[in-house]
């Protein structure tokens, strides 16, 4: 067999199946920056000799963590309005009131798109130091056809600079910006028609998001955007039910979306339209906790329907300004009572099937890309148990530790 590298002697957690794949005393063989062999160290292949060997000294090594769903790139940033929330504003009064996200738009549409990576470049640097080898990147804060276009040109700029999978979606239908104000579905036609060609004929956007909701689009103006998504091949996922139930769960089910996100408010026929369509429930428990919402995610509905579970930080500057995936899966456990396999899942496994990238990462199998995370922990329980503290060993992208 012609390989790369062996990591040797390490606890794999494969994710490979449904449940964590654990394998006590495991290998995994790495060639041309793909998994050549994942499994018993006792049955590894021989006749590797000259290849690099690592001996992981027992440390776990798990699938390279997956952030399915961030706006990583923003201008400015919203520490007033936390400020004003802890007067007593809600998040829905603060954006009503003209803050909110179309605060971040005004911030985003000053800067440059230079401007733009250099403040993403340490939210991402905080992913990889835990472990990320895949993040999507959401536009939504431009809002203008020039501005999707520099977020998402941001987005696929910042996977030049760190050895890390960029995937990045077009959220144009994020909120209606000042000049449409009381137009939303003009501002819908404007997506539809200048928007989405212009970031197709780049060929920008991996997929299309919207976020339905009484404080922005209805569930017709996303059923026409998602209409229009489709007939140019790009698959869809929303933020749907995250502060009612608009029903916007079943919407992206009839859609075949890949994902739907935030879903607290989705009810059990929702949950089981999702699961018969294969799309993803991607929760966000650190939304949840920084706007203190009570209405908990249907966790028993999504388990009693099959529906798949993945977690993301939501990486934002308004109700989620969060760059730890390890921090995500406490709260997921803590909040919302996932249990650790659930957990590690929706940061791996689940994460990419939300991706459409399930056959490439998110397991530890082979032919998929060597995208590793390996940690100094004794058990995967700790990377979910623990709050604020950081494992990692080493990160491996493709194959190469960086
Ligand atoms: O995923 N829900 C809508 N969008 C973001 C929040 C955006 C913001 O407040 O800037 C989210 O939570
Ligand atoms: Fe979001």
């Amino acid at each position: 067999m012609t390989a790369d590298h062996v990591f040797r002697n390490a606890r794999l957690v494969t994710m490979a199946g449904e449940g964590m794949g654990a394998i006590e005393r495991g290998a995994v063989v790495v060639a041309g920056g793909r998994i050549a062999y994942a499994g018993p160290d006792s049955e590894c292949p021989t006749g590797l000799s000259g290849i690099e060997s690592t001996d992981c000294e027992g440390r776990v090594i798990t699938p390279g963590l997956i952030d399915c769903h961030t706006h990583l790139v923003f201008g400015g940033n919203r520490a007033r309005e936390f400020e004003m929330r802890l007067d007593g504003a809600s998040y829905e009064e603060i954006a009503r009131a003209g803050g909110g996200i179309l605060s971040t738009v005004r911030a985003t549409r000053a800067a440059s798109e230079d401007d733009l990576v250099a403040s993403a470049l340490p939210r991402l640097d905080a992913l990889l130091a835990e472990g990320v080898t895949t993040i999507e990147i959401k536009s939504g804060y431009g809002l203008t056809v020039a501005d999707e276009v520099k977020t998402l040109r941001a987005a696929r700029k910042l996977r030049t600079m760190r050895p890390v999978s960029v995937t990045t979606t077009a959220l144009g239908a994020h909120a209606i910006p000042p000049e449409f104000a009381g137009r939303s579905a003009d501002y819908i036609a404007h997506v539809i028609n200048e928007q989405l060609p212009a970031l197709a004929a780049e060929n920008l956007a991996d997929a299309v998001d919207a976020f339905c909701e009484g404080i922005a689009f209805s569930p017709d103006e996303v059923d026409r955007l998602f209409t229009a998504a489709r007939s140019l091949g790009l698959p869809v996922k929303l933020h749907a039910d995250q502060l009612s139930n608009l029903h916007g769960a079943a919407l992206a089910a009839k859609h075949g979306a890949l994902s739907a996100d935030h879903l607290e408010y989705t009810d059990a026929e929702g949950a089981a339209a999702m699961a018969k369509a294969g799309t993803v429930a991607v929760l966000l428990p650190g939304a949840f906790y920084f706007l203190r919402e009570k209405q908990l995610p249907p966790i028993a509905a999504f388990r009693a329907a099959g529906t798949r579970m993945a977690l993301a930080t939501d990486c934002n500057p308004g109700s989620s300004p969060l760059t730890s995936p390890l921090l995500t899966m406490n709260m997921a456990a803590t909040l919302f009572r996932m249990t650790v396999s659930e957990c590690l899942a929706g940061f791996t496994r689940e994460a990419a099937r939300a991706l459409g990238k399930l056959g490439e990462t998110g397991t530890l199998e082979v032919g998929k890309w060597a995208d590793l995370a390996i940690w100094s922990v004794e058990s995967p329980a700790e990377l979910v148990y623990r709050m604020g503290f950081n494992p990692l060993h080493a990160r491996i992208w493709r194959g190469k530790p960086c």
